[in-house]
């Protein structure tokens, strides 16, 4: 297969959505993949963070975790986006990265990519579709090519949204299910990268 470097970009406050990010980072890894799994850099004021407990927990557990930058972006063949759904969009700190892209875009090279997305909310249907398309707004800008998993896996009819890998967690962590369709949307981001790439050299995907 062709050799595919992947980026996976998230925010999370609380841990969820870096979990769904890790399983995202096995399944490109088990694709074959080269994989950046990045953070984002935190916006909100030390206050913000230490008044809620599982915050500044997550911000020390991953405090080691290398935060994105644009040239992870100009690496990649494939971005994968993970955030937790803020009022039904995605959070701001994804965002304010997102608007560091100008001069990339300007010069064309976020065209042609892979992107796709993935995101948590703490309840059903309190917003995580309108999140992963708002994301997806970046991505028609961009040039991008958008790759949702929609039920292109049986564990798609498990998980139940073919936008974006998503999770409620109201219901606790992310579990074998959200895990698992993290892990194939990224198989299928890489394996669509792998085809596009083989395609432009003009030599068999795999
Ligand atoms: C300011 C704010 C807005 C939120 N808005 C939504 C929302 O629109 N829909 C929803 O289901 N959850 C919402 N949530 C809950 C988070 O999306 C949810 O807890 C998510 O799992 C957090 O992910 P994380 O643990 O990776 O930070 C909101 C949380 C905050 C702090």
């Amino acid at each position: 297969m062709e050799s595919v470097n992947v980026a996976i970009i998230f925010y999370s406050a609380t841990g969820t959505v870096h979990a769904l990010a890790q399983a995202v980072a096995e399944g490109a890894e088990k694709a074959g993949a080269e994989v950046r799994l990045r953070k984002v850099a935190e916006l909100a004021p030390a206050t913000a963070i230490d008044a809620n407990p599982a915050w500044a927990r997550h911000v020390r557990e991953t405090a080691a975790l290398a935060e994105a930058t644009t040239d992870d972006l100009a690496w990649a063949d494939a971005v994968l986006f993970g955030t937790p759904a803020r009022f039904g969009n995605p959070a701001a700190p994804l965002k304010a990265f997102i608007e560091t892209t100008g001069g990339l875009w300007r010069e064309g090279r976020l065209t042609g990519k892979v992107y796709s997305a993935f995101t948590a909310g703490s309840t059903a249907h309190g917003g995580q579709e309108s999140t992963l398309l708002a994301l997806g707004n970046a991505f028609y800008h961009w040039g991008g090519i958008i790759v949702p998993p929609g039920y292109t896996d049986p564990i798609q009819f498990r998980s139940g949204n073919p936008y974006g890998t998503s999770h409620v967690s109201g219901d606790g962590p992310p579990g074998d299910v959200a895990r698992e369709a993290a892990r194939h949307q990224a198989r299928r981001a890489v394996e669509t990268a792998a085809a596009l790439k083989a395609g432009a050299t003009g030599r068999p995907a795999r």
